[in-house]
């Protein structure tokens, strides 16, 4: 899967990873990006189809997956990460709004062209969907639940020829982590090992210097291989309807 002449819708499109997904696509030679912002947002490219797109908001959903015609790869990177403790029920709620069932709502809409097209599904989910840094466990929850979403998914839509990754990414330089005075990957460099990974086939994308020393391990642990041998057992099975 290359990008070239493809098209490519990115959720949270107007800044930080987002935003570096949707440069990063226009250099590769898509015949259409889709930016989904609920932020009004345009670009000079004519490539470029800005769409209203609230992830939480099925009405705006509907509404953007009537707007595009035809879809070779979806990028779920809209995401929200507030610090908390776990003691307010309603943090955890917003996370798991955004960054499960906006992820779970836009999928589901852009399913039918993507069935067609034998595209391809990216879900930029996070390092602590594997280990939550406590200081944000809400977020690290809905980002461990979007991964083992994505995983079932990539079970589950590999009969239809639809490919599903997840990138673990680590920290990365935008408005998300400017409270951490730790290391961290340009938005750009994130952007080009995305899309790498993507034509390389990568199930699970580690994008960054830091997750990139979690890559080997995670392929070759014990979680791993069971995912794949329940996949088999799924795959194995007749479709149900
Ligand atoms: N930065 C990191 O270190 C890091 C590490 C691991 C994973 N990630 C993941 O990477 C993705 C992008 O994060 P980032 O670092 O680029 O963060 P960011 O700069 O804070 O950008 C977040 C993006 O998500 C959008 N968004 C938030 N809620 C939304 C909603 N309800 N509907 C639609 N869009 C919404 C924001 O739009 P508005 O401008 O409208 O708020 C913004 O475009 C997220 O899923 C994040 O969890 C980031």
């Amino acid at each position: 899967m290359t990008i070239a002449g493809k098209a490519v819708l990115v959720t949270g499109a107007n800044r930080g990873i987002g935003r570096a997904l949707v440069e990063e696509a226009l250099r590769r030679g898509p015949k259409r990006v889709y930016a989904g912002s609920r932020q009004p947002f345009s670009h000079p490219d004519e490539r470029v189809t800005p769409l209203t797109l609230d992830v939480t908001s099925p009405a705006q959903i509907q509404a953007a997956a009537g707007q595009v015609e035809s879809l070779d790869i979806l990028i779920n990177n809209a995401g929200v990460a507030l610090y908390d403790d776990l003691s307010d029920r309603s943090v955890l709620q917003k996370h798991l709004d955004v960054n499960l069932f906006g992820t779970y709502g836009v999928t589901q809409a852009f399913l039918p062209l993507l069935t067609r097209s034998r595209g391809a599904i990216v879900n930029n989910v996070s390092m602590m969907a594997l280990a939550p840094f406590p200081v944000t466990p809400a977020y690290a929850i809905s980002k461990a639940a979007a991964f083992n979403m994505t995983q079932s998914l990539r079970a589950l839509l590999a009969g239809r020829g639809v490919r599903v990754h997840a990138v673990l990414t680590g920290p990365t330089d935008t408005d998300m982590t400017r409270g951490f005075d730790i290391p961290k990957a340009s938005p750009q460099s994130v952007a080009q090992a995305i899309f790498d990974g993507v034509d390389h086939g990568e199930e699970d994308i580690f994008p960054d210097p830091m997750s990139q020393t979690m890559a080997d391990s995670w392929r070759g642990s014990v979680a791993k291989a069971l995912e794949h041998e329940y996949a088999a057992f799924v795959q194995a099975q007749p479709a149900v309807a």
